[in-house]
C-alpha cells in the first residue's frame, strides 16, 4: 500500500451511527482483533481486554442499558473521562460537533424528546449487531487507558479493511454497573468503553456526519 492510501484509511475513518441488520463472522472479528493486539503498550503490558457481544448476549445488554436510560439512572462511570470543568475551547469544539449532527439528523436545539431519542440510539447500538466492551484492572492508571485507546483505534481501521464501520462509545461506560452485571464482569474490571460495531447503512445520511478538524498549526509544534 503507498503511504496516500494508507493516510487515505486513517482519515476517511469516521463514526458510523446506523448499521445494516446483518452478522459479521466471527472470522472477520477474530482477524481485526488479532491485528489489533499488535498494538503497543507500556512495557508490552497489552492491559486490554475486550468481551465481545453478538446474538442474545448484544440483545440483553441493550435492553439492560436502555431500561438504565429510561429510568432517568444517572450515569456512574469508573472513572472521569476528562477535565472538570473541561477547558472552554474542548467545550465550544464538543458543542458544536453536538449541534451539527443534530441540525444533520434534523432535531431542533429545543427538541428535547428527539434529544433523548438520540442519545438512547446508543443504547441500542445504532442498530450494530455486535458490542465490543472494553475493559481493564479495576484501579488502572492514565497509561494503561492510554495502551487501550491505542488498541480500539487499531481495531476501527482493521475494521475498515474490511469494510466495517464502528462507533467507540463512552455512553456505555456510563452504565459500568450494568454492564458488569449483564456480562458477569466481576467488580474487579472497570469499563472502559463500548463500541458498536456492523455493516454500515450507506443510506442513512448521519453516516456522512464528518465534524471539522482543527488545522495543523492548531495543534503541531515544530521546533528545529
Ligand atoms: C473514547 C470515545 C468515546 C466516545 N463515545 C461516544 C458515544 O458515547 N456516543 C457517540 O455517539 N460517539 C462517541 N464517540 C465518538 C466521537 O463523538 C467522535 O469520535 C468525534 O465526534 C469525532 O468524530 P469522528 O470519529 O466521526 O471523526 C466517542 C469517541 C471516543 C474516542
Amino acid at each position: 500500500m503507498n503511504p496516500a492510501d494508507f493516510l487515505s484509511l486513517i482519515s476517511r475513518r469516521h463514526c458510523q451511527r446506523a448499521f445494516r441488520d446483518e452478522a459479521v463472522s466471527r472470522d472477520i472479528l477474530e482477524a481485526v482483533l488479532l491485528a489489533a493486539g499488535e498494538a503497543p503498550s507500556g512495557k508490552n503490558t497489552q492491559p486490554w481486554k475486550v468481551t465481545v457481544v453478538s446474538g442474545a448476549a448484544r440483545d440483553g445488554l441493550s435492553a439492560a442499558l436502555c431500561a438504565a436510560f429510561d429510568a432517568g439512572e444517572k450515569p456512574q462511570p469508573d472513572y472521569e473521562y476528562s477535565l472538570q470543568p473541561d477547558p472552554a475551547e474542548w467545550k465550544e469544539r464538543a458543542r458544536a460537533c453536538g449541534y451539527a449532527l443534530f441540525e444533520l439528523k434534523g432535531i431542533g436545539r429545543q427538541d428535547l424528546e428527539a434529544r433523548k431519542e438520540h442519545g438512547r440510539e446508543n443504547f441500542t447500538f445504532f442498530g450494530a449487531p455486535v458490542q465490543l466492551i472494553f475493559h481493564l484492572s479495576a484501579g488502572a492508571e492514565r497509561g494503561n487507558f492510554l495502551d487501550v485507546g491505542m488498541f480500539m483505534q487499531n481495531i476501527m481501521l482493521g475494521l475498515m479493511a474490511h469494510g466495517l464501520g464502528s462507533c467507540p462509545q463512552f455512553s456505555v461506560a456510563g452504565y459500568a454497573g450494568v454492564v458488569r452485571e449483564s456480562l458477569g464482569l466481576g467488580a474487579d474490571r472497570w469499563v472502559v468503553a463500548g463500541m458498536s460495531v456492523g455493516w454500515p447503512d450507506g443510506a442513512a445520511s448521519v453516516n456522512t456526519f464528518v465534524p471539522e478538524r482543527l488545522p495543523l498549526a492548531d495543534f503541531v509544534d515544530w521546533r528545529d
